[in-house]
């Protein structure tokens, strides 16, 4: 049985879609859900079905050590970043290589990198006048959206698209695809 472990700042709708599509799955399993942010919805949701939480502190997250030992001691085969807008520090990327995916709510390399998240994102596609957005599935690495692709999909941009409406397509295809693409991978 993979054990997985999802981090997560924010409402947590992938969290709950990847914890709901692994609840009764024969090969893999949430196991952890870590979160920076003692509000966030996806704490809840991972308490309601079972999974157990983590809040770290920023001072802990970056110190040299970071949470290796906790993650090591659940035995965690895969890190899923849903929503989770701390940069992942060298002690993570290398006691876990190649075993951490991030789901980024556009088309990378564009529309990525620091300060690129959320309604951000959605502002920057809409200014830019794209006909296209979607999601991009890829592994991490020490620099915000540069690992390598593990998968993409795409959306049109409809004429007279909100951030609102964007992201409401954007969420879909999350929804539709992420925890498909983790099973993939494991
Ligand atoms: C998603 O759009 C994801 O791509 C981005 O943060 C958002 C998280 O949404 N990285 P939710 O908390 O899963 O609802």
């Amino acid at each position: 049985m993979k054990r997985i472990a999802i981090f997560a700042s924010g409402a947590g709708s992938n969290a709950e879609v990847i914890i709901r599509h692994f609840e009764f799955h024969h090969d893999a399993q949430v196991i952890l859900l870590v979160s920076n942010n003692p509000n966030a919805g996806a704490l809840n949701i991972a308490s309601e079905h079972g999974v157990k939480t983590l809040v770290i502190a920023r001072e802990e997250f970056f110190s040299d050590e970071s949470i290796v030992e906790e993650l090591k001691a659940e035995g965690i085969d895969l890190i899923v970043l849903a929503g989770f807008l701390w940069l992942i520090p060298a002690a993570i990327i290398h006691a876990f290589p190649n075993k951490i995916v991030n789901i980024h709510p556009a088309l990378l390399p564009k529309f990525g990198g620091k300060g690129m998240y959320g309604n951000n994102v959605h502002q920057a596609v809409l200014n830019a006048g794209e006909s296209e957005s979607g999601i991009t599935i890829h592994y991490v690495n020490e620099h915000f959206d540069e690992g390598a692709h593990v998968a993409r999909f795409s959306c049109p941009v409809m004429p007279g698209d909100t951030i609102e409406s964007l992201s409401q397509r954007i969420h879909a295809l999350e929804h539709a695809h992420y925890a498909k693409t983790i099973e993939s991978i494991l």
